[in-house]
């Protein structure tokens, strides 16, 4: 990979590849990297996303908000191919993934941090991050620079780097999740919850560190159920109920509509600062 070009960001952090179409927009026009047309989950007899439609930008964070329950989850495993979509169509970069196997999926460039990180607890922090990089066999084949990199957003994967992953403490261990699905560029990183337990001062390093990631270009889907952290992050938002999209529109538009808040959430008013 070439050298970063005046910050300690690798280029090409994570949005798509200079070939792409999308990548010479991805600040500023946002072109459409992934997008879910009527999509239908079951998930055995259970019908739980009733034709979800949603966009994400090239270059944007787009927040996935709603309710416990809502499909927040079911919504990012049926983007990566683990619940499979009964109808309706994904399509990324403009390829029907649809029906494509989660293997695939993840090699077109899509990363996912699931809500329980996907850690090997009994494995150290640089053979979790070994794993996930695709064909590495040893840390020395992961990209230096790129390591530097992470090592910046994120001290403690230094500090432990010979640790067993499962000693490390909570948020630690989140941040080895997002480290993982950053240990290459992707094209697209979704995340579900990082803030989910955490205590405050380690959600605001989870904060900074999305938002260098985010100044680095990356386009990123977040789930979140914390709207101090969600309002912080996002650019653009959808709103899921009852396995729908049923709000999508500026974070900053959310942001300021506090009766929206409580009508789309459940917030009341001043639950989020
Ligand atoms: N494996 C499963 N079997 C049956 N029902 C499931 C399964 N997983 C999820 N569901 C149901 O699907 C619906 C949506 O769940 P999902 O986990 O996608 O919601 P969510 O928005 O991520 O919620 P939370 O904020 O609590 O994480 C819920 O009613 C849930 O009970
Ligand atoms: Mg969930």
């Amino acid at each position: 990979m070439s050298a970063a070009s005046g910050s300690a960001v690798p280029e090409n952090a994570n949005a798509p590849g200079a070939a792409n179409a999308a990548a010479a927009g991805h600040r500023a026009g946002g072109a459409t990297l992934l997008a879910l047309a009527g999509v239908h989950t079951h998930i055995g007899a259970y019908h739980i996303l009733h034709g979800v439609d949603l966009e994400v930008p090239a270059g944007r964070t787009t927040l996935l908000l709603g309710r416990n329950g809502a499909g927040k989850t079911t919504t990012l495993r049926t983007i990566m191919g683990l619940w499979k979509a009964s109808a309706g169509q994904v399509r990324f970069e403009g390829h029907d993934i649809t029906k494509r196997a989660t293997p695939e999926i993840s090699q077109a460039g899509i990363a996912y941090v699931p809500e329980n990180m996907g850690i090997f607890a009994d494995l150290t922090v640089r053979e979790n991050m070994v794993l996930a990089a695709r064909g590495a066999r040893d840390a020395d084949a992961i990209d230096a620079e790129r390591l530097r990199w992470i090592f910046e957003l994120f001290p403690a994967m230094k500090k432990f780097w010979d640790h067993p992953a499962g000693l490390l403490s909570g948020g630690q261990k989140q941040m080895l999740a997002v480290s993982r699905a950053i240990v290459e560029p992707r094209k697209l990183i979704l995340v579900d919850e990082p803030s989910k337990g955490l205590a405050p001062s380690i959600i605001r390093n989870m904060l900074s560190a999305f938002q260098q990631l985010k100044a680095a270009g990356a386009t990123i889907l977040l789930v979140e159920q914390n709207f101090s952290f969600a309002r912080q992050l996002g650019d653009t938002v959808a709103v899921m109920d009852d396995g729908r999209v049923v709000h999508r529109g500026p974070m900053a538009e959310l942001a300021d509509d506090e009766a929206l808040q409580g009508r789309l959430l459940g917030l009341s008013l001043g639950a989020h600062q």
